[in-house]
């Protein structure tokens, strides 16, 4: 039995040796390993050897089985190798790899980052809301009636459930107020919608930068104070910035802000970046209503609130004319703020 034993691993070993590549591999390994292989017969054999051989006929087959387990792991390596040196053949590894086309920040993120960082510095902390919003949120709670010109049909997305793209990120300001307490100090970047006709100055889905602070005692000298710093950090220090008087419904008394822009043969010319205002005292009101109790009470707490169009201060920054140059991915356009 042992020389049998012996007879078979040799067979086996320049068997293996002998093969080309992997099927013929697997040839071999069945017809020695495999149910009917011939290693296999000879163990179902092990039950007819007498018991005073079985230890060491047992040894012997174990030691069969592993040098022909060895063996063909050390050749199936080999064939691997050879397969791998042949698929290089003709392949020159030392030419020089083409480039990748490197992608670059698109200009309003980049604007963003920049807008969102300097009012973070400021204190402002993060603020977010959905962009399918409810009547409630968008305009109710922020003093804008039923028959206010903004919730006209034509000049908002609504769906049939009566919900609406948010025509604003002001909405974010109520649920804001509506889940933590005062002091707050929130900043909420995100789209904006509105029915607008496109144009060299107008998107449909647009992006705003809305920020809010209340507190005890937060009066128009904090409002300008902040956003004139603000402004004059993004556009440089010499920056002229002014507050026109205008209206919202959910501040008062509410401005615009221009900001000038000069551009090197052209006259100087204001452009508005933003509207602003302290928060109306029935919007801290709709809040107390919303939320239950009297922790935004107008007649303790006063604070402002203020929304920029990002397109806009992207506009001014780099001297785009065109707003649809941020939404088209010309590349031409994109690889200048690479
Ligand atoms: N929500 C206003 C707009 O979209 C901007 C604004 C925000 C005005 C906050 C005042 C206070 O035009």
């Amino acid at each position: 039995m042992k020389d049998q034993i012996l007879l078979v691993q040799n067979e086996a070993l320049s068997a293996i040796t002998a093969t080309q590549d992997s099927r013929q591999l697997e040839e071999v390994r069945v017809a020695v390993l495999g149910k009917k292989g011939s290693l296999t017969a000879l163990s179902s054999g092990m039950k007819d050897v007498p018991a005073a051989e079985k230890g060491a006929i047992g040894q012997a087959l174990n030691a069969a089985r592993q040098a022909i387990t060895e063996a063909l792991e050390a050749k199936q390596a080999d064939l691997q190798e050879m397969a791998d040196r042949a698929a290089l053949v003709g392949i020159d590894p030392t030419l020089p790899a083409r480039a990748l086309a490197a992608g670059a920040i698109h200009p309003l993120t980049l604007l963003r980052e920049r807008a969102v960082g300097i009012l973070r510095r400021m204190g402002f902390a993060l603020a977010d809301g959905p962009e399918i919003e409810d009547e409630f949120h968008c305009f109710d709670a922020l003093n804008t009636p039923a028959d206010h010109p903004a919730r006209n049909e034509k000049d908002t997305f609504y769906f049939d459930s009566g919900k609406l793209l948010r025509t604003h990120t002001s909405s974010v300001q109520v649920r804001s107020m509506e889940r933590s307490t005062p002091p707050l100090r929130i900043i909420a970047p995100g789209t904006a919608y509105r029915r607008d006709e496109i144009d060299s100055t107008h998107l449909s889905a647009f992006h705003q930068l809305e920020g809010l602070y209340v507190d005890r005692d937060v009066s128009l000298p904090d409002l300008k104070g902040t956003l004139e710093a603000f402004l004059q950090e993004l556009f440089g220090a010499g920056t002229a910035v002014r507050f026109r008087p205008h209206f919202f419904p959910f501040t008062e008394p509410s401005f615009e802000i221009d900001v000038k822009l000069e551009v090197k043969g052209q006259a100087p010319r204001w452009i508005e970046v933003a509207g602003c205002g302290m928060v109306d005292p029935a919007v801290f009101e709709a809040v107390c209503q919303s939320r239950g109790d009297r922790v935004f009470d107008p007649d303790v707490v006063t604070g402002f609130a203020f929304g920029m169009g990002l397109e806009r201060l992207a506009m001014i920054q780099w001297g785009i004319r065109d707003i649809r140059l941020l939404i088209e991915n010309d590349v031409r356009f994109l690889r200048q703020f690479a």
